[in-house]
């Protein structure tokens, strides 16, 4: 057992809490306690999230819209047997539901939080349930994790720029572990033999399976469980990753044993995660349910045949996830922003840059979310700088990229693979379940056309990339389709109409497309799956992903459904056809929570039967990461320079 300084912080957080709970006043309003702080011990966030009651009437509400949206879900007959490599997903979902229906919990918290559980345990990132009430407190540890490659064997570790990373959470975070005398910056670099008393790799694995979310590999959900660079709110930003960052702040410290850097003895350190708030200001129990809990404007639909000046436009598809890691303030600490000097305005979601020597451009594309054009406009300035400059190799960086509009990623494929290829996307369909066919057939009879809904034939293109005509019902007769024994019957095969783009696109390739690889950390999801996977099916473009469990299989992409419907989104689709009052038709929800879902599929090139989402795909080149590129894009980026263009 080790020396001092790690005993005497155990003993100490030890003996802090032990005072605070002598000291505290049974308070019959835990929320009162916490109010107005930035963080706050996990414990006493949970308190205030238990302390609203189960109520029946919300539970009711709530699996009554869960259920309903679950009909639109394009995969729901798919879970009964996940199809291999991804069976670790398998459910039974109508089951799963009646079950949460006919539960009884204890609070309110228990109900919402076993749902969404359910819905993460799906691990689709496009089909989950948010209770914006109870992802309010993201736990945070001084002690993010990556899995790293030292002298030819991979381990894991905290992560080495702790001292530069933990401070940029400011000093309300980091004076908590001052004034309890918790040093974590002796912890950066220690290597992790094991969390929580198992096996560093095994709890790993245990967080990918039941934390994580998002992405069907088991794989590609193993590198959210560590640290990464990422792109958020268009600026360089790191990754707490899953162990370190959970979305609830259900433990008060995390166990680890470690190896301390410079010493050569294993010991065991309990470190104390916090609490941070994100949500809205609060009071008390009362102002902490109006304000984060009830349903508000943004929670329903809304009809917009009667909301004139929302008609400006078609409406855009997206599919991206919902990444709740917290830090979208948190950036990459100074010393490993790229300092090479950038190719285009690296304003937006993409940054550029041309490495040493002129021969390779670098995209780092973050998402294909934020502003639409200026996404189209960078994509321009950048090959055109490239071009200027000499550049003849394309590295495409898709780290922790979310996705974000349908459109965009099938934009940066046909700018990249020249206008000449023709339709850039994917064939797709949504199901014709009862409720589809009747908003279908509603937006005909009143005329709705795509500035109002996604659901009008307007919206879509025939096979022949003719625009559909107005009042064409795609939904009947429905296309029979057999899954796992069951009939889902769905829409006729459609494309999506994304030309012309808002900048023009080359004929012809810009670069010798074998000249064009992607690098990322396989966390890709939606329009970033639908991208690489064009890129990968159609080119046999080269993708070299990083990180992982070493020795485990994994995926180059995460989750590759095709448009996402908020349940916002799905509402509107009801309420603007006018048939809310149908009795399949879902109610409003009565509190502040969203059912979103995977609306459409997109269907493979190579197996026109099977959707991208289940085309098992992987990279033709692995790397592990090390200490100078797991937080590190620009060092990154010069190994891959030098091991994918020898
Ligand atoms: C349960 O919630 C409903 C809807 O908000 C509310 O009207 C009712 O008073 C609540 N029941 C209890 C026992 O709090
Ligand atoms: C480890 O030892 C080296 C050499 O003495 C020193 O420069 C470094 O700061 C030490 N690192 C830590 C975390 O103590
Ligand atoms: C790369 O391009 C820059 C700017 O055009 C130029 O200053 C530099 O000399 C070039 N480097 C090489 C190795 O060609
Ligand atoms: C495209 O396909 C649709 C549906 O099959 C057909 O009605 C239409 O005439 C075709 N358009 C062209 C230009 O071929």
């Amino acid at each position: 057992m080790s020396p001092s300084p790690a005993r005497f912080a155990l003993t100490f957080v030890a003996g802090l809490i032990a005072t605070s709970n002598v000291l505290a006043v049974p308070s019959a309003d835990p929320c009162a306690k916490i109010s107005g702080q930035p963080f706050v011990v996990p414990s006493d966030a949970l308190a205030c999230l238990k302390s609203f009651p189960f109520n029946r009437t919300l539970q009711d509400n709530v699996m009554t819209v869960v259920s309903g949206v679950f009909d639109f879900f394009t995969f729901e007959d798919w879970y009964f047997t996940s199809p291999p490599p991804f069976q670790e997903s398998t459910s039974n979902i109508p089951a799963q539901l009646t079950k949460i229906k006919r539960t009884t919990y204890k609070t309110d918290y228990d109900f919402n939080r076993d749902l969404y559980d359910f819905t993460t345990q799906l691990n689709d990132g496009h089909t989950r349930y948010f209770p914006n009430c109870y992802t309010t407190f993201q736990n945070l540890l001084p002690a993010p994790v990556v899995t790293l490659e030292e002298n030819g064997v991979q381990n894991v570790f905290i992560v080495p720029d702790l001292v530069e990373f933990i401070p940029l959470l400011g000093t309300a975070f980091t004076s908590f572990f001052d004034k309890i005398g918790f040093n974590w910056q002796r912890l950066a670099g220690a290597k992790v033999l094991e969390i929580e008393g198992v096996d560093a790799y095994a709890y790993a694995d245990k967080i990918a399976s039941t934390a994580s979310g998002n992405y069907l590999d088991h794989g590609v959900r193993v590198n959210s469980v560590f640290s990464s660079y990422r792109i958020s709110a268009n600026d360089f930003s790191q990754r707490f990753g899953d162990i370190a960052g959970p979305a609830f702040p259900d433990k008060d410290t995390l166990t680890m044993k470690i190896i301390a850097v410079n010493s050569t003895k294993a010991e065991t350190v309990k470190i104390p995660f916090l609490a941070n708030y994100l949500g809205s200001p609060f009071t008390d129990k009362a102002s902490f349910w109006d304000a984060n809990c009830a349903a508000n404007e943004e929670t329903n639909g809304v009809d917009l045949r009667s909301s004139a000046s929302l008609r400006g436009q078609v409406k855009r598809a997206k599919a991206e996830i919902v990444d709740k890691d917290p830090g979208s303030a948190v950036g990459l600490p100074g010393p490993f922003i790229p300092n090479l000097p950038p190719a285009s305005g690296n304003s937006g979601v993409i940054k550029s840059f041309i490495l040493p020597g002129n021969k390779t451009g670098v995209m780092f594309v973050g998402s294909f979310g934020g502003d639409f054009n200026l996404f189209q406009t960078d994509t321009v300035a950048s090959i055109q700088k490239f071009k200027q400059s000499g550049v003849t190799r394309l590295i495409i960086d898709l780290t922790n990229n979310g996705g974000g509009f349908v459109c965009l990623g099938q934009f940066l494929h046909q700018y990249l693979a020249g206008a000449k290829i023709g339709y850039p996307g994917f064939q797709t369909t949504s199901r014709a379940n009862p409720l589809a066919q009747k908003i279908l057939a509603s937006d005909i009879a009143l005329g709705n056309n795509d500035f109002i809904t996604f659901y009008s034939s307007d919206n879509w293109a025939f096979l022949n990339d003719t625009q559909m005509p107005l009042g064409f019902n795609y939904n009947d007769p429905s296309v029979s389709f057999k899954i796992n024994g069951r009939n889902d019957p769905e829409s006729i095969r459609f494309h999506d109409i994304c030309t012309p783009f808002s900048v023009p696109v080359p004929d012809d390739p810009p670069f010798d497309l074998s000249n064009v690889v992607i690098v990322g950390n396989a966390d890709c999801a939606s329009t970033c799956a639908m991208f690489s996977t064009l890129m990968f099916e159609r080119h046999q473009t080269k993708i070299a992903i990083f990180g992982g469990k070493p020795g485990l299989p994994m995926e180059y992409k995460g989750m590759a459904g095709n448009q996402v419907l908020e349940w916002s989104d799905l509402d509107t689709e009801i309420k603007t056809a006018g048939v809310k009052d149908d009795p399949l038709a879902p109610p409003d929800l009565l509190v502040n929570s969203n059912m979103r879902h995977n609306w459409r599929i997109a269907w493979s090139f190579l197996n026109e039967n099977n959707p991208i989402a289940y085309q098992s795909e992987r990279p033709q080149f692995r790397f592990p990461y090390t200490k100078d590129t797991y937080n590190n894009p620009q060092n990154l980026w010069l190994f891959a320079e030098s091991k994918l263009f020898p």
